[in-house]
């Protein structure tokens, strides 16, 4: 086998095992997977490190209906999660909080009951939380500190108590 033919060979196996590894490696898939009813934690630890990009918190009061229009199907305006009355802008993960994505249930809303809760039934993603027992509260409480060090507060929901907006 001369020098020429090794190479030839050498290439043929090397360049598909190197695009096989980006692939496993790096590739996103285009939704996550369709949830069930088990995971009940926010997927990273509270001791996430924050997101360096975070801007300063804003206090811009959104109503409950126009927080509705925020839900990603006007796809001019940011996507928005509230959680305890505090509104995140999700618009960069469009690709789970968009129309049809796994979880857009709590697009354009409060759905604190439901994240406690670890539901994604439409019926709790409902803004009173205070049915929640101790340990769904904490588990609120995880998912209130995952999006705060991942997205931006652009305000709070006004003219609802957390008991109010069911
Ligand atoms: C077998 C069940 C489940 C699986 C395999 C699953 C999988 C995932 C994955 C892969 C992500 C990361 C998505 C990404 O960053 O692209 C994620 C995030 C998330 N999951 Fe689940 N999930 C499940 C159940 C649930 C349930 C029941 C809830 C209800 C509270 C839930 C709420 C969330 C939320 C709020 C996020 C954060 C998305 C973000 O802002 O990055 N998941 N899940």
């Amino acid at each position: 086998m001369n020098a020429q033919t090794l190479a030839t060979y050498g290439f043929a196996l090397v360049l598909p095992l190197l695009y096989l590894t980006y692939r496993l490696h790096f590739s996103k898939p285009k939704q996550a997977p369709a949830p069930t009813e088990s995971h009940t934690k926010p997927l990273k630890p509270i001791m996430q490190a924050p997101n360096a990009d975070l801007l300063p918190p804003k206090n811009d009061p959104y109503t409950v209906d126009e927080l509705a229009k925020y839900d990603g199907s006007d796809s001019s305006k940011p996507i928005l999660v509230a959680i305890k009355g505090d509104i995140f802008d999700v618009t960069k993960k469009s690709d789970v909080y968009g129309p049809g994505r796994s979880y857009h249930i709590f697009a354009g809303k409060d759905g604190s009951r439901g994240l406690g809760m670890s539901s994604l039934k439409t019926e709790h993603a409902v803004s009173d939380y205070t049915t929640l027992t101790e340990s769904e509260m904490k588990v609120l409480d995880e998912w209130h500190s995952f999006f705060s060090k991942r997205y931006n507060i652009v305000g709070k929901v006004v003219g609802s108590s957390p008991a109010a907006n069911m």
